[in-house]
């Protein structure tokens, strides 16, 4: 029996632990012991319990409460409660997943008291450092021992930054060892795919029913927190509504609302005849949003999750960034970049609203993702 620790905080962590506690659950309950870890990054019931209670995830076994902050403050505060935590829980691995303020805590925490830390979403670059994203995928890839790549082109990165994808056991924080374990969220697009078809209200909830209409969301700080970026990106959201006589759902993070909530010109949208077209939810269950997703016509977004079920659900998808991670949406023509620029949201909204051919390769596994990471960690384990 290994002991795991699993450590989450934000909403994608959240669906992805879901998919990998799923798997330990129904196939590895006597080889794998879970120990949750929530660091309370997020808090919101919307942003966090109820993705638990739907997903059904079994409950943290430690919540840490640390909330908001600044970046130093929030991180510095989950090192501290982590690391008691591994020191009394001695686990044989520390698992932490994508990118987030919650990530680097646990692999920093784990690593410098020499517990192998297994890094889901390994191998991911943007290649622009101002994003935090970055400088946690960074620091935490170079402090794992397991690396659970999800594309060929993560692998390449790894590879690029002196990752041995050929290196042989035994693995160590020194002589890492860097998987191709296909997509983590496809586990889950697979399994709640048919589930949120049958069980969402929210195309009804939100009068969409046989309704053609968009998807957006933006959260991402150099979104948010730039006033003349995220005009520009609202402004093109209004255009388009114009435009093409189309609605656009646009559930808001709280960081997003909280930035809109103190500017006229989005009070004015909210007051004017555009709001019945322009329909803004708070943040939403996770079976409504593949509902929506599903049911879309196009999906806008700063998320890396939405891109990929963007190209799941077979929906061209407008990046509102002026790069990626997941290049090889670009390569395949399924998304495209369009940064903050409306008139370039405009024209490549309007081309993409008459194309048919959607790309047809598998990109990002089949869904047997988390079954993969329990073997791999079951097999380099010595207890095992
Ligand atoms: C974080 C991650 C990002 C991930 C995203 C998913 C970092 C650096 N970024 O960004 O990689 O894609 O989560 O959502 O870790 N807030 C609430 N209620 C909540 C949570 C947050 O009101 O339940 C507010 C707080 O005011 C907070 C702000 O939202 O300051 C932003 O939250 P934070 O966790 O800092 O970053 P995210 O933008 O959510």
């Amino acid at each position: 029996m290994i002991k795991i620790l699993t450590i989450v905080g934000a909403r994608p962590q959240f669906i992805k632990a879901a998919a990998l506690s799923r798997t330990i659950n129904n196939r590895f309950d006597d080889q794998i012991r879970e120990i949750i870890v929530h660091t309370g990054q997020h808090y919101d019931q919307n942003m966090s319990s109820g993705f638990f209670e739907e997903l059904e995830i079994p409950e943290p076994e430690y919540y840490l409460e640390v909330g908001s902050g600044s970046h130093g403050h929030m991180t510095a505060k989950m090192l501290e409660r982590i690391e008691q935590l591994l020191e009394k829980e001695k686990p044989d691995v520390c698992l932490v997943y994508g990118d987030t303020n919650t990530t680097l805590a646990g692999a920093l925490a784990a690593s410098k008291i020499h517990i192998p830390v297994a890094h889901v979403e390994a191998g991911l670059r943007s290649y622009n450092k101002e994003m935090p994203e970055e400088i946690n995928r960074i620091l935490t890839d170079h402090s794992s021992t397991f690396l659970f790549a999800p594309t060929e082109k993560a692998i390449e990165n790894l590879k690029k930054e002196g990752f041995d994808p050929a290196a042989r056991p035994p693995y160590s924080i020194n002589n890492p060892k860097v998987w191709l374990s296909g997509d983590i969220m496809m586990d889950n697009l697979v399994f709640y795919g048919n589930k949120a078809e049958k069980t969402s209200k929210i195309l009804a909830d939100l009068d969409l029913v046989g309704k053609t209409f968009a998807l957006c969301t933006i959260h991402r700080d150099f979104n948010t927190d730039n006033a003349v970026r995220l005009r520009s990106i609202i402004d093109s959201l209004v255009d388009i509504i114009k435009e093409h006589r189309i609605k656009i759902v646009l559930p808001l993070h709280p960081r997003t609302a909280g930035k809109l909530k103190n500017e006229p010109y989005f009070r004015q949208i909210e007051h004017s005849e555009i709001s019945t077209d322009l329909i803004i939810t708070p943040p939403l269950p996770y079976l409504d949003t593949l509902m929506l997703e599903k049911n879309s016509t196009l999906i806008l977004t700063d998320s890396g999750g939405l891109q990929k079920e963007a190209y799941f659900f077979k929906k061209y998808c407008l990046i509102l960034r002026p790069e990626t991670e997941w290049t090889e949406l670009l390569d395949n023509k399924a998304a495209f970049l369009v940064d903050s620029n409306t008139e370039l949201i405009r024209s490549t909204f309007a081309s993409l609203l008459s194309q048919v051919d959607f790309p047809s390769v598998t990109l990002y596994g089949t869904g047997e993702t988390a079954n993969f990471i329990c073997d791999a960690l079951l097999t380099q384990n010595p207890k095992s």
